[in-house]
């Protein structure tokens, strides 16, 4: 076999390998050995077919190895290009900072906290189970397959693939299965879906996740909840709740969560006009949920509720576009430019 690495040793980026490569594939040689394999009797197209191989194999081969080194080469480069003693006092003169998510996200929760609340946590990596399972989704559901689950290789006891949670839900059954009702939780936290990624979409976004469990639980306890939630973080009184149909297997009934636009009228663009702003999903939770938790369900009841947390930071701090927030621009996180 020829072997072809002599006449990539010498080129210095990828870009210039992968047109050698393209020049070699097209010397005069093999476009006539191409061309004679088109008139060639079946004996000499199959001799002349694999001698054709081999060299495109050797070819692409030394091209892949070259590849390979000058890779490695750039990357030394960027390691000892690194200078751990960089400081520019334009970016670090400032004190640190919380993120900006993650000041909204303690504000939201010592509101809840202020309501009698406890906090929970619970895992990224989740068994298929908690996420879906035991909220009442079957394998066929194809509640499943609202959600764009990034699905990982290890497997659980029972043989499921793990799963980045897809929302905070799967907190549900494991902090009932852990506490005595009644209890009152909400639980905060990264959520993982394989979404594309534009200004409003994210691969990673925060949820909380409110979940009551009591003797009596209605839907005017749902309501009155989440509008002394809002109005409070939105410092308005008088925001309004509605609520509309939905479905969600883990609740019911289930419905979509609105509030009031706190900002009507009183920002630019397209939120000026807005009567309403979705929040999430909500309801009373499934009499099956309840049973998974390990309580009887003719005896306990409960309401839950999950939001975006990201778009609420947003808002709250009018931030123009989301994708800012995990981007890692310097201008935002140091606050210079919201
Ligand atoms: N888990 C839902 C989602 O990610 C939101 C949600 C809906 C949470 C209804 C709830 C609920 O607790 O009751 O879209």
């Amino acid at each position: 076999m020829n072997d072809y690495n002599q006449e990539f040793t010498k080129l210095k980026s990828v870009n210039s390998c992968l047109n050698k490569r393209d020049e070699l594939l097209n010397t005069e040689a093999i476009l006539e050995i191409k061309e004679s394999l088109k008139i060639a009797d079946s004996q000499t197209k199959k001799d002349l077919g694999q001698k054709l191989n081999l060299i495109k194999q050797a070819i692409q081969a030394s091209c892949d190895q070259r590849i390979k080194e000058i890779q490695l080469e750039q990357e030394k480069d960027s390691f000892t290009n690194f200078d751990p003693t960089f400081y520019s006092s334009k970016y670090f003169s400032a004190n640190g900072g919380l993120h900006p998510v993650t000041e909204v996200i303690r504000e939201v929760v010592s509101i809840f906290q202020k309501m009698g609340f406890d906090v929970a946590d619970g895992p990224l990596v989740e068994s298929q189970e908690y996420c879906f399972s035991l909220l009442n989704m079957p394998d066929y559901h194809p509640a499943r397959s609202m959600q764009d689950t990034f699905f990982l290789k290890q497997k659980d006891e029972i043989g499921e693939n793990y799963v980045l949670r897809t929302h905070t839900s799967d907190v549900q059954v494991r902090y009932g299965r852990s506490h005595k009702p009644p209890f009152k939780v909400v639980v905060p936290g990264q959520v993982y879906r394989n979404e594309n990624i534009d200004a409003t979409h994210d691969i990673m976004f925060h949820q909380i996740e409110c979940i009551v469990v009591d003797k009596r639980v209605t839907m005017s306890h749902l309501k009155t909840l989440i509008q002394k939630f809002y109005s409070e973080f939105f410092g308005q009184g008088n925001l309004k709740v509605r609520l509309r149909p939905s479905y969600f297997p883990y609740t019911v009934p289930s419905m979509e969560v609105d509030i009031s636009n706190p900002f009507k009228g009183k920002v630019e663009g397209k939120l000026r006009d807005q009567e309403w702003i979705e929040a999430g999903g909500s309801g009373l939770i499934h009499p099956k949920v309840i049973e998974n938790m390990g309580f009887d369900s003719k005896e306990y009841q409960g309401l839950a509720f999950g939001f975006g947390l990201d778009r609420m930071a947003q808002l709250k701090l009018k931030v123009s576009g989301m994708s800012q927030f995990f981007n890692g621009g310097i201008d935002f996180l140091s606050g210079n430019k919201f």
